[in-house]
């Protein structure tokens, strides 16, 4: 890309038809605060990007212009698109940090600004990348849960497996409400369910948990599996080759973990080139 005009650059009010200021803009169309360190929102869809459930892209805002030279260059992060292939518009689910270079900036994004959206999907969280299986597992930690709000109303999922079970493991209970409202919605979602098949979220299994605030289930993910806990919750075996497949997206640590943990269960990590058991991504942070 050589030279763009910068994000604030919005057309005037004398102009009929708002003209996009930058290469690869996309318009905002809805913004929601879920807690004062989470928000997602929504913008218009490229006609010409595809891309798989699962897959992230490069997103972003103009920066602060150089002193010296007083240009500006994009700041672009990998956000996962949390909204499923089939879906008109693009969802994201992000972090605010409040010193971050990016989010920021992105927190205060409105209906009707604009964001940079590169359309070169990508990502390894793709159904392609696994065996076929009888149950698909989702791990994730805090913002992590985007790629399986794609995921999670992506036909292919329900198609593919006969349960579905959804971890999400955050500090606070607040940090839940965008994942857990996500998936009740889906019960009465009837586009969703014509679309998907009628109670196709009769499969999906849902273990939230909190580890530094009090909520029904407290604890990381990984000492309640090791403990067997998770399984005997949830009502399955503990996981096992032949019938489990996982997808893990969240913070560094935690991918180790549930990694290293898979491994000992006998699970193979898989690759878009090399379909295996289970494929990890972390949660793209500022
Ligand atoms: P904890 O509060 O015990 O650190 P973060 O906000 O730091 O990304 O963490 C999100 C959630 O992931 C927190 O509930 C945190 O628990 C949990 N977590 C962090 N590291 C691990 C890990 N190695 N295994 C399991 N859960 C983890």
């Amino acid at each position: 890309m050589t030279e763009m005009r910068p994000v604030t650059d919005q057309a005037t009010d004398a102009t009929p038809v708002k003209t996009l200021a930058l290469p690869d803009a996309q318009t905002v169309t809805f913004v929601k605060h879920w807690t004062d360190r989470l928000f997602s929102f929504r913008v218009t869809r490229p006609a010409s990007l595809r891309f798989r459930s699962g897959e992230f892209v490069m997103i972003g805002l103009m920066g602060d212009p150089d002193p010296k030279t007083g240009k500006q260059k994009p700041l672009l992060r990998a956000y996962s698109i949390a909204s499923p292939s089939w879906d008109e518009e693009l969802e994201f689910y992000s972090i605010k940090v409040q010193d971050g270079p990016l989010t920021s900036k992105l927190q205060h994004i409105a209906v009707g600004d604009e964001i940079i959206l590169r359309p070169k999907p990508v990502g390894t969280l793709v159904h392609d990348a696994l065996l076929p299986g009888k149950r698909i597992w989702f791990f994730a930690t805090g913002t992590g849960f985007a790629p399986f709000a794609s995921l999670l109303r992506e036909p292919q999922t329900y198609e593919d497996y006969d349960e579905v079970i959804i971890t999400h493991t955050c500090r606070q209970v607040g940090e839940l409400t965008y994942g857990a409202e996500l998936i009740e919605s889906l019960k009465t979602d009837e586009m969703l369910n014509e679309l998907i098949g009628e109670g196709f979220w009769k499969k999906i299994k849902y273990y939230p948990t909190t580890t530094r605030e009090e909520s029904p289930k407290m604890g990381r993910i990984t000492d309640l599996m090791r403990s067997g806990e998770a399984f005997a919750d949830l009502g399955v075996p503990q996981i096992n080759p032949a019938d489990d497949r996982a997808m893990v997206c969240g913070n560094l640590a935690f991918n180790l973990e549930i990694k290293d943990m898979l491994e000992g269960y006998g699970l193979v990590e898989g690759a878009n080139s090399n379909p295996q058991h289970y494929v990890v991504e972390k949660a793209f942070l500022d």
